[in-house]
């Protein structure tokens, strides 16, 4: 099987998932990458049963307003039963790498709101040890020299994110963000935290303290469940 039809496997996965455990009415809350663009093609046909969604960036938001799709401001929204996303590498303990599609902040203040995240993913994602995955940094314009020494400091070898044309690459927030290599995660909960802290920061791509409490895993046997 290839990735694209492990990700399509458990992008459908997921669509039964929410079927059966998202109640009527509830606001569904939508991740971003490959991964959730065909989530939310396979949740299209029941979208009717939700009040809406919450969005994790303005590419969801776009492709589940072509569906149809309700998209809610979070601030309209008191809860969001489950929250399904992709991950660029996730271990065993449902800690994740998120940002490679550069929405990693608008996904974990989404992800905050949820009573129940749900991972998406194909087998490639399961790692030991995280890290192989640069990790992503969004951190303010003005701070990104001064953020880069200190990734350097704790290990790693930051790089400016760029566009496919050769300019900055600006996220949906109008920051920066530096991919991180050189890092192998042994405490990944200690180094978000460690991440977070330093001033410029708006968000690292470590999703720790808050991770997945679901998996769903494509591999060629078809789709694994975890539960954290
Ligand atoms: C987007 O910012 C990311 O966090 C994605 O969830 C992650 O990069 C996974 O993307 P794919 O499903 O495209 O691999």
């Amino acid at each position: 099987m290839t990735q694209d039809e492990l990700k399509a496997q458990v992008a459908q996965a997921a669509a039964d998932y929410v079927e059966k455990e998202v109640p009527e009415g509830a606001v569904l809350g939508v991740g971003t990458g490959s991964t959730a663009n065909l989530f939310i093609d396979a949740v299209a046909r029941f979208k009717d049963r939700f009040a809406g969604a919450v969005s994790s960036s303005e590419a969801s938001t776009r492709r589940l307003q072509q569906h149809g799709f309700k998209v809610l401001d979070l601030n309209e929204v008191d809860e969001i039963p489950v929250y399904v996303d992709g991950a660029d590498e996730i271990d065993a303990s449902g800690a994740m790498i998120k940002g490679g599609g550069g929405a990693l902040t608008r996904e974990k203040i989404v992800a905050s709101v949820a009573r129940t995240f749900v991972c998406i993913a194909d087998a490639s994602k399961l790692v030991g040890v995280m890290g192989q995955f640069p990790l992503p940094v969004e951190v303010i314009p003005m701070a990104r020299a001064a953020v880069a020494r200190q990734l350097a400091a704790l290990g790693g070898q930051p790089r400016l994110r760029m566009t496919k044309e050769g300019g900055i690459y600006k996220t949906d927030n109008g920051n920066v963000i530096l991919d991180v290599s050189g890092l192998a995660i042994g405490d990944p909960k200690g180094m978000e935290q460690a991440i977070n802290q330093l001033p410029g920061v708006v968000t690292v791509g470590l999703f720790a303290l808050r991770g997945a409490d679901v998996l769903l895993l494509g591999t060629a046997d078809g789709v694994r469940r975890t539960d954290f």
